[in-house]
């Protein structure tokens, strides 16, 4: 499987990292960026970038009840062939630049790392998924799980089914996304999320404008 697209389509750019480490915030600079600059955005999410989508986000964020582990990886699945398929391959088949809140290295972080499953298999279910498809950039904002759930705390939401996950489960994810980069440096942009915003974006910008030149 190969995630290659012919050059002259649009860019993949994912934001990945833990709970509560700004990747909306960083999502949202970006979008205005690129929009200021004349390009089409489409900014998106899993799980529940569709309509489907939102079906099954509902199901594996809020179901009260246990959710066996496979059955939790295939939800996740489902959600992104769905999306991929509907939302994200029409979009960069048109030329946009598509932003996505988190993609298959989040599976691999916390259903892989985080819970039973092997990451091998994970990775490959989301492959299978996503028919190879890998982002162009995909950004990882790395910060300490200590400091990530003092920013949920003073959000003041209720937390959701991962979210609620122990410290130690937080602190496997967070190595995980530190590993699936050190792996991958090509495609990987790292950057410490406890630096101010603006520097942060400025980094974003800099990475995905290389790559649009
Ligand atoms: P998200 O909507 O990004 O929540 P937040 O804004 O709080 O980061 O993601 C919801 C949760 O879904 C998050 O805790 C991580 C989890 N998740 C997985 O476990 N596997 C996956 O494949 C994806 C995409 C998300």
């Amino acid at each position: 499987m190969t995630g290659e697209r012919p050059r002259s389509t649009g860019l993949f750019v994912t934001f990945e990292g833990g709970d509560g480490v700004g990747k909306t915030t960083q999502a949202s600079l970006l979008q205005s960026w690129l929009t200021d600059a004349g390009r089409t955005v489409v900014r998106t999410r899993e799980p529940g970038g569709s309509e489907v989508g939102l079906l099954i986000r509902d199901i594996v964020l809020h179901h009260r009840g246990e959710v066996s582990p496979r059955a939790e990886a295939l939800l996740y699945a489902a959600d992104r062939a769905h999306h991929i398929e509907t939302v994200v391959r029409p979009a960069l088949a048109r030329g946009d630049v598509v932003i996505q809140d988190r993609y298959l290295d989040s599976s691999v972080a916390y259903q892989g790392a985080g819970r039973v499953l092997g990451r091998d298999e994970v990775r490959d279910l989301s492959l299978w998924a996503a028919e190879g498809l890998l982002p162009d950039v995909t950004v990882l904002l790395d910060l300490d799980p200590a400091a990530a759930r003092a920013r949920l705390d003073a959000d003041d939401k209720p937390f959701d089914r991962l979210e609620a996950e122990k410290e130690s489960f937080h602190a496997r994810v967070r190595a995980e996304f530190l590993a699936l980069a050190a792996a991958e440096p090509d495609r990987f942009l790292v950057l410490d999320a406890a630096l101010p915003s603006s520097e942060l974006a400025a980094a974003v910008r800099d990475r995905v404008a290389a790559l649009l030149s």
